[in-house]
């Protein structure tokens, strides 16, 4: 019993390490915490939007994948994950297998890879980031895609619409144009 215990303490403290060491490298990296976004805000976009299961939805910086795996589920859409912190992106490869899911993550910067084939972009991140966020949406995404940003927007570009949520956040619409 005591051996048990004994190694239930050493794993959960193993586990424990590995979620603050991994959230603070994640935090060095990226200079962005993992604060996730609302269901209902989730399903707020999806249906204001009309997010349909031919689409390909990118979350840049998709944490646990949470918003991910709502998008997929109430629309369909092929849904892409890109996520630096490892603890987050770990939890998200598990929650895909008990869901059956069939989101791709990776553990990779979302600057380093083209985002041509998105027909959405989400953003929850932090002011610092959004001009290079603005740059990399109007030099890689096609015409007619669009960027849904929560709470921080684009420093340049007009948004098309923008919606006050529940909590004071505030989500913008941009569109290619
Ligand atoms: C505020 S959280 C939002 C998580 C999720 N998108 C949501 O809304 O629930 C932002 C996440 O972006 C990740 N992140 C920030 N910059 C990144 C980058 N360049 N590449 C990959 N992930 C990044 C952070 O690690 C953090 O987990």
């Amino acid at each position: 019993m005591l051996t048990a215990f004994l190694l239930f303490m050493l794993l959960f403290s193993w586990l424990a390490l590995f979620v603050i060491l991994s959230a603070f490298i994640g935090f060095i990296l990226t200079r962005v915490p993992f604060v996730p976004t609302t269901a209902a805000d989730v399903e707020f976009i999806v249906k204001k939007l009309g997010i349909k299961d031919n689409a390909v939805f990118y979350d840049l910086g998709s944490g646990d994948g949470r918003v991910a795996f709502l998008v997929e589920e109430l629309s369909g859409a092929k849904v892409v994950g890109y996520e630096l912190t490892w603890w987050t992106h770990l939890l998200a490869k598990i929650k895909k297998v008990f869901r059956r899911s069939k989101a791709r993550f990776y553990n990779q910067n979302f600057f380093k890879h083209g985002w041509q084939e998105a027909d959405y972009v989400y953003g929850y991140l932090y002011p610092p980031l959004m001009s290079r966020i603005e740059e990399k949406f109007l030099a890689d995404c096609r015409p007619g895609s669009i960027a849904i940003i929560r709470d921080f927007p684009f420093p340049n570009l007009k948004p098309q619409d923008v919606y006050f949520m529940p909590k004071k956040h505030e989500i913008y619409i941009y569109r290619k144009v």
